[in-house]
This record gives C-alpha cells, structure tokens and sequence, in this order.
C-alpha cells in the first residue's frame, strides 16, 4: 500500500473485511483443515460416493449459488477505489462538509458501465456509459450516479421499463443482443421525440469512448445544493477527464470488440496497476433558485444540458483512481448505488425523471442482493459507524448489543437516539409546495428538438459522417419500413441534410411528422384513435 491508500479511511475498513489466503491452509467454511481437495468420499476407490462427505456437499452447495441476478440495466461494468480532493470551497453554495475546507480528501468507488448488454457483453458497444460515484463522507455516504452523457432518453421514470424494454433483447428469441440494433429500440425511438436530443449523442462518436479514462461524467438532473444560511441553488455535475474526450471509430471499436471485448476493463485495469491514475477535475454550474426559469427549457427536464456558454462549469476538485479492487465480485459487482444517498447540502429537484430513480434503486437492490442488510456489505459500508434501530433480516452481520431496539423509550438499555439538529444531520429543502394532483407534463418540456440541432451543429464534418452513418448502420438493421421513415421524420426536424442522408441509404423517404413535439403522433398510436376507427 502507498502513503495515498493507508490514509484512505474507506481502504483500511475494508482490510478488516479482506482474507490473505497466501501460504495458508485450505479449510472448509467451519474452518476444518482440508487434507484432500481431490476426490470425493466413496464406498471404495471404484464405489459409490457417500452421502456423508459433508466436505463435498458443502463445496458443491456453495458453488451452486454462486451467482447472483445481474442488474437489471448496466449489467456489465468496472470499477475502482480512488480519492476526491478538494481544490476550491464550495460553502457559499453547500453546507455539505467534503465540499467545503480546501485540500479535503474524500475516499471513493467509482463503476463504469455500458447499459444495455449484459454482464459478459463487449466494452465496445455503442451505448451510454455509466459513471457513478461513491463518495465515502464522512456525514455518510454520498453517491453521484451519472452518465458519460450530459441528457437521457426520456422524461419521466413513467417510461423508464418501457425504454429499457426496447432496448433490451426481444422477449421471443432475445436477439439481437447488441445495444439499439434492432426494430423494438427504434420504434420506440421513433414515436417518443423528446429522445431526439440524446439520440444525437448516442449516434456520436460519444458512445464509443476510447478508454473509460477519456470519457465524461455527469450528473443529468439539475440537483440543489444548500448552503448553512439554507439559500438554494441548482446544480449541475460534471466530471472533466485530464486526458481529454477520445473515443473510437465504429470500424475500429468492431475490430477491437472482436480481438478483445474486455478493452476498456482491462485499460483501467492495467492503468492503475501502472500507476498511470486516472483523474478528472470535478465541476459545477450553479444556478442561484431566484434564475431557474431564465432559460429556454426547464431545469427540471433532464433531456435538457445547461449550455456552458450561459453558464460555465467551475471547476472545484479533482477525482482519482489509484487502486484496483482486490475481488471483483466482493466489491464492483456488490457495490449498490443510489441516487437518494445524500449528504447535508445537497438535494433533489422535482425533475421527474430523478424522482422515480429514487424508489428503483433500493428497489432492485433488495432482489439483486438478496437481503435488506446488503448496506452491510463491506464496500456498501459508510466509514461512519450506523446506529439505528433497525434490526434482523437475512444475512445481518451487525450485533447490536441492549435490551431496546425502539425510540422513544425510558430504558436507555442500548438505543440510539434522534441526534439534536446542531450536531448535523440532513434537513430536506424547505420548499413550499402546492399544487393539484395531475398525470401530466409540464408544457416547458415540450420542445424536443433545439439541442438536438445545437448538438448536431457543434459536430466537425467528420464527426458528422460518423453520426450520420452511425444512423444509417443502426436503421438499415430495422425490418420495418414505416420504422424507419418515421426515425427519418424525427432526424428531418434536427436538420434536413442529415434526414435525407440517412432516408437516401436506409431506403426510405423523408416524410412530414404531423405532431412532432407529442410523445406519440396521434397516429401512430392506435389508442389514440377516435373509437370508430379502431380495429375491432
Ligand atoms: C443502474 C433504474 C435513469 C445511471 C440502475 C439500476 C436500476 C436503474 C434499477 C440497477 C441498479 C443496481 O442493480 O444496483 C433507473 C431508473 C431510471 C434510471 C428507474 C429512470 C427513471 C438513470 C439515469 C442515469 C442512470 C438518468 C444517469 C444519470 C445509472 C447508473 C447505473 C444505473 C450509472 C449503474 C450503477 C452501478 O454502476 O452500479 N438504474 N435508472 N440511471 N443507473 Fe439508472
């Protein structure tokens, strides 16, 4: 271990938790020595195997339950341990404390993932990448679980299984396994506009990064930070990679993809062992509550960037790897993220899209990892002790000692009580709220297609090309013509050019939309039409 990793607090805790099974002796989970690991216990050298060889039974029963349900999207991911240094005070915007004293270092796990695929799928996909985050704090633990793409697909978590439904292999013959390469993605696509913006991205050279070192982080949604006065701002995070934006070419990344399907795991992999740590400066755009609605799009829509030329990203940390986890399984794959792990001075705005993240995420975790205790898991453990009340359920390690597991109470008898409000603790935004219920959207969230032009427009000629044949390889996939014609429909309220360019290869014509800032034109949606017209 360096110097760096011994005053990582997150990485001592964890040597609690590590075996060094160097120069020692097999045992069985009981810990009785093993003298032969080889053959199984039998009546005689040729005979029957017994039923009493515990020592097999138990090998045998624990492999057999090795494995546990990948995630439900961003199956296939790397990660590693690192530290976040701050290089600039953010107090006067958050009271969160690894954000205020200068020269703080805060341990953290970062996992980047493709979505779509699953867990043995290739690196070289094209597909967004995860970026998330965990920040061991010491108010807790914090997670800032982003994407390598600044906007998302959709709007409203109403859609969320219905997009990753499309996108996912097709229920029959689960084909084709590669990310959007296929007719359910695109009809998708092609009846829900508000996509159009990150589907420029998508299509972009973006999602194919060069090495996971090279890519973005961001956080999407707008969040708040709030200050110790209780002043609120909304906030945009943005991770900045020092070795700049790279990615691949598609030609390439299926060369790559062939030779070598585990490229990216294993750059960063090697990276750390090399010492060459990957950084990235950590930033903010900050939006003071009284400006939220000077923009021409709400904050609260997540298909939506805050462009930097209106306001520019402050860069205020610096995030680094510097050490591989020592069992993939133990902490990658067990890490949980969630996007309600808060700290003081952070929280959530109404976008509607992060509100439903916030039930998903404990959600899937209680199935993928099998019990409520899964905050337990070591790499899941905040470096704060927790004392709580909670008790019991599948696979508690914790032994809580005393009489008493309720508040309040006149016994004492071991119980934590409610800290007082001077002695720290999270406090939600004290936002007034009114309002009637409604299943609705808001009609600020309506125009789909201004950033999906200012995208398009900011790409070189040959990063142009790349979209636009990216289009053409993606569509010439998809059996339906009527598919691809409305895909190219989309494309023509983006820019004509780039419509006739993809409907001249895909074998379609450029035709006009009727309603193209509806999520599902009138037409295409046979719920939608006048009940006489509907198809008995
Ligand atoms: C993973 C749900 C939108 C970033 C996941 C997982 C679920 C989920 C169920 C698996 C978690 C696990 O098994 O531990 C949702 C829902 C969304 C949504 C319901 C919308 C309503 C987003 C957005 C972003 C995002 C907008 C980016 C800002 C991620 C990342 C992971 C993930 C990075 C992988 C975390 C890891 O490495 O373990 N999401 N997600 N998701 N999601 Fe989302």
């Amino acid at each position: 271990m360096n110097k760096n990793q011994q005053d990582n607090k997150k990485i001592s805790q964890l040597q609690e938790h590590t075996t060094d099974n160097q120069d020692r002796k097999l045992t069985t989970n009981q810990g009785l020595k093993i003298n032969n690991n080889q053959d199984s216990l039998k009546t005689d050298e040729r005979g029957s195997t017994l039923l009493e060889d515990f020592i097999l039974r138990e090998k045998i029963t624990h492999f057999d339950h090795e494995r546990i349900p990948e995630r439900i999207v961003h199956a296939r991911g790397s990660g590693a341990h690192g530290v976040f240094k701050l290089n600039k005070s953010l107090a006067k915007y958050t009271k969160a404390k690894f954000l205020n004293e200068v020269g703080k270092e805060t341990p953290v796990f970062v996992r980047f993932s493709t979505v779509a695929g699953s867990a043995g799928s290739t690196d070289l996909a094209r597909d967004v990448r995860g970026f998330a985050v965990k920040f061991y704090t010491e108010e807790g633990n914090y997670d800032l679980v982003g994407n390598n793409i600044p906007v998302f697909f959709i709007q409203d978590a109403m859609k969320f299984p219905d997009l990753v439904h499309a996108v996912k292999p097709e229920p029959d013959n689960a084909i084709p396994q590669a990310a959007s390469a296929h007719d359910t993605f695109w009809d998708f696509i092609s009846l829900m506009p508000e996509s159009m913006h990150m589907i420029m991205w998508a299509m972009s050279d973006r999602a194919i990064p060069r090495s996971y070192r090279m890519m973005e982080g961001f956080g999407v949604h707008s969040f708040k930070f709030i200050n110790s006065e209780g002043a609120v701002h909304f906030v945009k995070f943005h991770f900045k990679p020092k070795l700049g934006v790279h990615s691949v070419a598609w030609s390439e990344a299926q060369k790559i993809s062939g030779t070598d399907p585990d490229f990216h795991r294993r750059d960063l992999w090697e990276s750390i062992e090399n010492g060459a740590f990957p950084e990235w400066d950590f930033g903010v755009q900050i939006i003071p509550e009284e400006n939220e609605h000077d923009f021409d799009f709400d904050l609260l829509d997540p298909t939506k960037l805050v462009p930097e030329e209106l306001v520019p990203v402050q860069l205020v940390g610096t995030l680094t790897l510097n050490r591989n986890p020592d069992n993939f399984f133990a902490e990658t794959e067990q890490i949980a993220f969630h996007p309600g792990h808060l700290v003081p001075g952070i929280d959530f705005t109404n976008d509607p899209l992060l509100q439903g993240r916030l039930f998903s995420y404990t959600d899937t975790q209680l199935s993928r990892l099998g019990s409520p205790n899964f905050h337990e898991i070591p790499i899941n453990r905040s470096i704060n002790t927790v004392h709580n009340n909670q008790r019991d359920g599948h696979m508690r390690q914790q032994i809580a000692k005393g009489k008493v597991s309720y508040e309040p109470n006149s016994i004492g008898g071991g119980c934590p009580f409610q800290a007082m409000m001077k002695e720290g603790g999270f406090t939600s935004n004290n936002e007034r709220v009114d309002g009637n219920k409604v299943r609705a959207r808001s009609n600020s969230f309506v125009d789909h297609y201004s950033q999906a032009k200012m995208f398009f427009n900011s790409q070189s000629e040959p990063e142009k090309t790349h979209l636009q044949n990216a289009l053409v390889f993606e569509l010439s996939k998809v059996t339906f013509p009527e598919i691809r014609e409305r895909v190219v429909g989309q494309l023509n309220f983006i820019n004509k050019d780039l419509a006739s360019y993809v409907a001249k290869r895909v074998g379609v014509e450029v035709k006009k939309l009727d309603m193209p800032n509806q999520s599902i034109p009138a037409d295409a949606n046979p719920a939608n039409l006048q009940s006489e017209e509907r198809e008995p």
